[in-house]
């Protein structure tokens, strides 16, 4: 009988580069394998998010040989880095459904008090993380991380863990494009062409592989470990490019949009720290208070309710008053929230550039607000007129860094009488500021391949030129800024790093800008501000295991195995750890072989293995793994 089962893909691994620096080897298992078998079974770290006052979400995910079932996963929170003080423990039970995370919004905290949190099954703990809850009433001074865009194949996450060094941060402020939804690129790093699952991810079986792939890197689960988290998506969550009902990287041939974006969605949710709104999932927008000092107010410019971005040429529609970037319910809650805001600095974080940018003397940014100008009018116009103050607008999204002010018309020379216009000498007519972090690897200008009509060296100088409300521009670095706010100031200090094309980079700070309270207009400093003690202690780093050791160790891991049952495609997604012999037989039910799917020498590494199950008879089968001297099998149903 002819077998139809067809291996379509199969994976790819890493020609991991072994770490030539001793610091680095002693630091982390770098370089060879993101993969710490030590982690077992929470090989995928901890984390934590979204803090109030009194609560704060934290995250895990197991990792079982048992792949069907509940699991109880115990879960403590506690005062000290030992994990001794209890203030609160629990049990959270999960399964298949939610791809065995494990999410809990532990309540009845103090407020801005640093916690220390952990989860254990079976006499097997995990990495311990470090959270810190949101203050109340006065506060001198807040600091916070800000970062966007990490492309795994385009370079190493050394600004999460650059981020992670810190103890003086209240919370690093993520503004999405966490993750990216290509396949396989012949553009990655050396070093990071591993990609799991290799393919454009669609489905919620890829989703929650892409997100488990993601959070296998080192630095981002130590950013993870040491820091809460405020996160929102950008388009990449999806697709590019996103809008409400579809995006520029999703064709009918991918399937129906709403169900892709929902996979998407759902897996977001069950990966990331973020608290889920009762009745509506997709909600992502929404506001952290932090003390009399500050409003963080995080809104969903993409997905929740943007129109379709239209071409340049196209000014008859894009220029229509009625389009809109967020939708007419979150527009109005946005603009409420501004005008009850009580706190001296509302923070807005909107994943894509909100002030206007001239490049060749047109706007040509059509997915920016830039493609919205009406709302954004109706939105600076109302700043204006209810003369709200201290607005600090934090971007990510572009892969450039930029300080700016955000005025209604920057590109008009200011008017005293009628208040128009706006005057890059003294900020008239400005009305907010806006800080754009760079990103943390994704491709900037300098590593693609587009034709620029000058030099790239010559981009910002001639960009500030046209862009009077600019304050500095980089096109071609990679880091983060830290945002620190007092009561006199509003501060942005951006941090770069030597490279991203290497792992545990080091880094350097260069540009400083702030704006006095209630100036709105960015000043230049040439120091960052400075630290902020006493700073908590780091949570324990996790169990390292040198390279030599990972050599000798021949195990390897099922990640997950979905859907199952299965329609047409199952997904085995697998770590190993050292290059071995990988044998994948498909039984029947009684255990009689019927076909070896696969069978070659794999390097260590992660894999995700797909198999097209459509004109397989319906019926129970056996998947049996054999690598090295071990033997593992599981189930699947075939629908
Ligand atoms: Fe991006």
């Amino acid at each position: 009988m002819k077998n139809t089962i067809l291996l379509l893909l199969c994976l790819m691994v890493a020609s991991q580069s072994i770490a030539q620096n001793p610091s680095i080897i002693s630091t982390v298992n770098r370089g060879e394998a993101n993969f710490n078998p030590l982690l077992e079974p929470f090989y995928h770290g901890v984390a934590s998010g979204d803090p109030l006052s009194d609560a704060v979400i934290i995250w895990t995910r197991i990792t079982l040989d048992d792949i069907s079932g509940n699991v109880d996963v115990n879960w403590k929170i506690c005062t000290d880095t030992e994990l001794n003080n209890i203030v609160q423990a629990g049990v959270f039970s999960t399964n298949e459904d939610r791809d065995y995370t494990v999410k809990i919004d532990v309540q009845g905290l103090d407020p801005n008090t640093t916690y220390y949190y952990g989860f254990s099954y079976d006499g097997m703990s995990s990495m311990t993380g470090r959270t810190r809850t949101a203050p109340v009433g006065d506060m001198e001074r807040l600091r916070f991380g800000v970062v966007t865009c990490s492309n795994f194949g385009q370079g190493y996450f050394s600004a999460y863990s650059r981020l992670a060094d810190r103890n003086d941060l209240h919370a690093v402020i993520h503004m999405g494009d966490y993750y990216y939804e290509y396949g396989t690129s012949t553009n990655a790093i050396p070093g990071r062409e591993d990609l799991c699952p290799t393919n454009e991810i669609l489905t919620l079986s890829d989703y929650r592989i892409r997100h488990g792939f993601y959070k296998l890197d080192f630095d981002l689960r130590r950013i993870h470990q040491q820091h809460p988290m405020i996160i929102t998506w950008d388009d990449h969550e999806v697709a590019n490019n996103a809008w409400l009902d579809g995006a520029e990287n999703h064709n009918a041939g991918e399937g129906d949009y709403q169900e892709r974006k929902s996979a998407a969605i759902q897996a977001y949710m069950e990966w990331l720290p973020i608290r889920e709104q009762e009745n509506d999932n997709q909600r992502v927008y929404r506001k952290f208070s932090y003390s009399d000092l500050a409003d963080i107010i995080m809104l969903d410019t993409r997905h929740e309710g943007r129109d379709e971005q239209q071409a340049l040429e196209d000014s008859i529609i894009w220029t229509v008053e009625d389009r809109t970037i967020l939708g007419q319910e979150q527009y109005e809650w946005f603009l409420n929230e501004l005008e009850t805001s009580t706190a001296q600095w509302k923070v807005v974080g909107s994943q894509v550039l909100f002030t206007p940018v001239s490049t060749l003397g047109a706007l040509d940014n059509m997915d920016a607000w830039d493609g919205y100008p009406a709302e954004r009018n109706r939105v600076v116009n109302f700043i204006d007129s209810m003369e709200i103050d201290n607005i600090v607008v934090i971007t990510g999204d572009i892969h450039i860094a930029l300080a700016g002010d955000v005025a209604l018309d920057p590109f008009e020379e200011y008017d005293p009488i009628t208040g128009s216009g706006y005057d890059p000498e003294n900020g008239d007519g400005a009305c907010a500021v806006e800080m754009i972090t760079p990103s943390i690897s994704s491709n900037n200008l300098d590593d693609t391949d587009v034709d620029l009509p000058i030099p790239i060296s010559a981009v910002p100088a001639f960009a500030l030129s046209i862009n009077p409300h600019g304050k500095f521009l980089n096109v071609v670095d990679h880091g983060y800024f830290i945002l620190d706010l007092d009561n006199e100031r509003a501060q942005g200090d951006w941090y770069w790093l030597d490279s991203k094309l290497t792992p545990n980079s080091g880094e350097y700070q260069e540009h400083t800008w702030y704006t006095l309270d209630g100036e709105n207009f960015l000043r230049i400093d040439s120091i960052a501000a400075t630290d902020i003690v006493p700073a908590p202690d780091p949570a324990p780093g996790e169990p390292t295991v040198s390279i030599e050791e990972l050599k000798e160790n021949s195990g390897f891991t099922i990640l997950s195995a979905f859907p199952n049952p299965t329609k047409d495609i199952h997904l085995l997604n697998y770590a190993l750890e050292k290059t071995q012999q990988v044998k994948i037989d498909l039984l029947d039910s009684s255990g009689k072989f019927i076909k070896t799917l696969k069978e070659e020498k794999q390097v260590s590494g992660v894999y995700t293995l797909q198999m097209n199950v459509e004109k397989l008879p319906a019926a129970n089968y056996i998947l049996q793994i054999y690598i090295g001297n071990q033997l593992k099998s599981y189930k699947v149903s075939k629908l």
